[in-house]
């Protein structure tokens, strides 16, 4: 006898092809108009469905759990990064939580390294520069940026994509040190050709490029205060691909417009979408939108990652990619 298809609900419009075989595999509600639920509309689904499957724009706080009936089995996060869902009420309730962790490492790192030169290089400042017509020909002193080459690059966070990066990074000629609540295992530390610091404030102080790449936690929360930006070399810059918590944002966009630091590459913000207006005017500043993974090749990966793990629960197994609360 088959078990009847699982009623999953998708927050927003993935792409064609996995929402294709989402339909294929379950019973699916998806999101065509792409306008992110409400927490209404979210606690609606945690009683209606037996799988959600959200985003890095649903806040799955306690209350959305709270709502999940007895069918509620699985929340089988599109994205790796899982701060936007409360774990621990959803693992007291008996509801699994995963995530698409892996695939988004290389792309990730790809733009996270787009940015370690694109912010000393000033490409955005040349790039809007040349369209304003303010090409007159080569010049001497035009646009002059930092040489990349040589420099040490601070990783913040030695996970996945922060090795990813370090190994890029040799590429490019720079000195790669680390800090991480550990140090990595010996064997990789010596393939990343990385220097551990256990002392946070110590290695900011000493980095040209400093790159944020750990997870977003209450421990991580502000990491990169007024304090430790005021430490940093005045010629130093900041990339963050991770999560905008991590940084206080607001401090970050009066250390740049001081001159304090020198730039800043950011790809995320403390209150998505929202940036500090400080930031938007700044030209020593590169803003994306949230789009260090964005390539077809890993959304689609990212799909197949949630519908693994819904079919591994559903079949009987346990989710390879089962996030637990920490501690
Ligand atoms: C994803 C991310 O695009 O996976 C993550 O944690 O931050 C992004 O790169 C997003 O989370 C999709 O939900």
């Amino acid at each position: 006898m088959s078990t009847p298809k699982p009623k999953i609900r998708v927050t927003r419009r993935l792409p064609e092809q996995v929402e294709a075989r989402l339909s294929d595999l379950f019973i699916a509600t998806l999101n065509p108009n792409d306008i992110p639920m409400t927490q209404a509309e979210l606690q609606a689904a945690m009683h209606g469905f037996d799988v959600l499957v959200p985003t890095v724009t649903d806040r799955i706080d306690a209350d959305v759990i709270a709502a999940a009936g007895p069918q509620l089995r699985l929340i089988a996060n599109f994205g790796a990064g899982t701060d936007h869902i409360d774990i621990e009420a959803a693992h007291k309730k008996g509801i699994v939580v995963t995530n698409t962790p892996g695939v988004l490492t290389e792309d990730t790192a790809d733009f996270a390294m787009a940015l370690i030169l694109s912010v000393p290089r000033r490409l955005v400042a040349a790039d809007k520069l040349t369209r304003a017509g303010g090409f007159k020909g080569w010049t001497p002193t035009g646009i002059l940026g930092r040489r990349v080459r040589g420099k040490n690059l601070g990783i913040v966070g030695m996970g996945r994509i922060g090795q990813a990066i370090a190994r890029r990074a040799h590429a490019f000629g720079l000195k790669v040190h680390y800090h991480n609540r550990r140090a990595v295992p010996p064997a990789i530390e010596k393939e990343l050709q990385a220097r551990y610091w256990d002392d946070l404030d110590a290695m900011l102080a000493e980095m040209d490029i400093v790159s944020i790449n750990c997870p977003s936690t209450p421990e991580t929360h502000h990491l990169i205060t007024a304090q430790r930006l005021a430490a940093m070399p005045a010629h130093a810059v900041i990339i963050n691909t991770s999560r905008g918590e991590i940084i206080d944002e607001a401090a970050l966009a009066e250390a740049l417009a001081s001159g304090q630091i020198a730039g800043a590459g950011l790809d995320v913000y403390e209150n998505e979408p929202d940036i500090h207006p400080l930031l938007m005017g700044l030209p020593n500043v590169v803003l994306a939108p949230h789009i260090a993974s964005a390539t077809h090749e890993s959304r689609i990966e990212m799909g197949e990652k949630v519908m693994i793990n819904i079919r591994a629960l559903y079949d009987g197994h346990r989710c390879p990619d089962r996030v637990l609360p920490s501690g």
